[in-house]
């Protein structure tokens, strides 16, 4: 499928999506907005695609936000609907059953850090940089940083980088748990798919499972959740990727899953 905003590769069954607007420092317009919902919709549905990475074009940004020359001409109704589909876009990336990582490689500020807070682990470069300025343009974020940011990082430090908008490095992100690990920019991407290979090797239903059952568990108590937990156990239990798990285990040789 071709896009105008967005570079897509596939490498060996991990999908690689660049934002591709370096020149505005990747800042996510409407274009942006509805072919990541593209690429989503194709992640989801494309069999070759196991996982993705996604980065930001050039050396200095992931993505700088939402693109703020297109949200100055915003009214209100306009700019609540474009932070509704925006939203939605970033949820559907977040409830993925296939592994996407934000490989963080400069700028991820206001809807860059969103954005990269969607996706289910973030990788970055020691060069990236990390904020929600909206407060400084008079609005509050748009696509989930006043919900994530907390979760990621906890409510006293979320509150502290909403309210201030200001900026951190990549060292307080990784020390704050916002990102998982720093690497050189040019190991990013190498990293990104070191650690998604490690994931592939593994059960595809097991890894799907995992993301479902933590995204899940945030809307149910704290019973409901491992009440599902153990029902998902017994399901994925009954699985031939479960008996060839176990059977390799006991054989001492390596799994070949199937994913059923
Ligand atoms: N929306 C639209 N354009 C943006 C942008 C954004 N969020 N962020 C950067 N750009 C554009 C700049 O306008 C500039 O374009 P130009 O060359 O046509 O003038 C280009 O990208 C390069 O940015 P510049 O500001 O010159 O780079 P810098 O290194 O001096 O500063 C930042 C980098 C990230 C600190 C600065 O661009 C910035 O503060 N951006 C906005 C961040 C923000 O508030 N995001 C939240 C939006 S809700």
């Amino acid at each position: 499928m071709p896009y105008s905003t967005l570079l897509v590769e596939l490498r060996n069954s991990i999908a690689l999506v660049t934002i591709n607007r370096p020149d505005k420092l990747n800042a996510l317009n409407a274009a942006v907005i509805r072919e990541l919902g593209e690429v989503t919709a194709l992640i989801a549905m494309d069999d070759s695609i196991r996982a993705a990475i996604l980065t930001g074009a050039g050396p200095k940004a992931f993505v700088a936000g939402a693109d703020i020359s297109e949200l100055g001409e915003c009214d209100s109704a306009r700019a609540r609907v474009l932070s509704e589909n925006g939203s939605l876009i970033f949820r559907r990336l977040e409830l993925s059953h296939k592994p996407i990582v934000a490989a963080v490689n400069g700028f991820a500020l206001g809807g860059g850090c969103e954005l990269a807070m969607a996706c289910h682990f973030r990788i970055a470069s020691e060069n990236a940089r990390f904020g929600q300025p909206e407060v400084k343009l008079g609005i509050v974020p748009g696509y989930g940083g006043t919900v994530r940011l907390p979760r990621l990082v906890g409510r006293g430090r979320a509150l502290e980088l909403l309210m201030s908008g200001a900026m951190i490095d990549a060292q307080e992100a990784w020390r704050i748990g916002l990102v998982n690990r720093l690497v050189s920019a040019d190991q990013l991407i190498p990293e990104c798919e070191k650690v998604l290979r490690t994931i592939l090797d593994n059960a595809p239903l097991a890894v799907a499972g995992c993301l479902q059952m933590v995204d899940k568990q945030e809307e149910l108590t704290l019973d409901e959740a491992l009440a599902l937990e153990s029902r998902r156990f017994g399901e994925l239990a009954g699985t031939a990727d479960f008996r060839e798990g176990t059977g390799a285990f006991v054989a001492k040789r390596k799994a070949g899953f199937t994913g059923s």
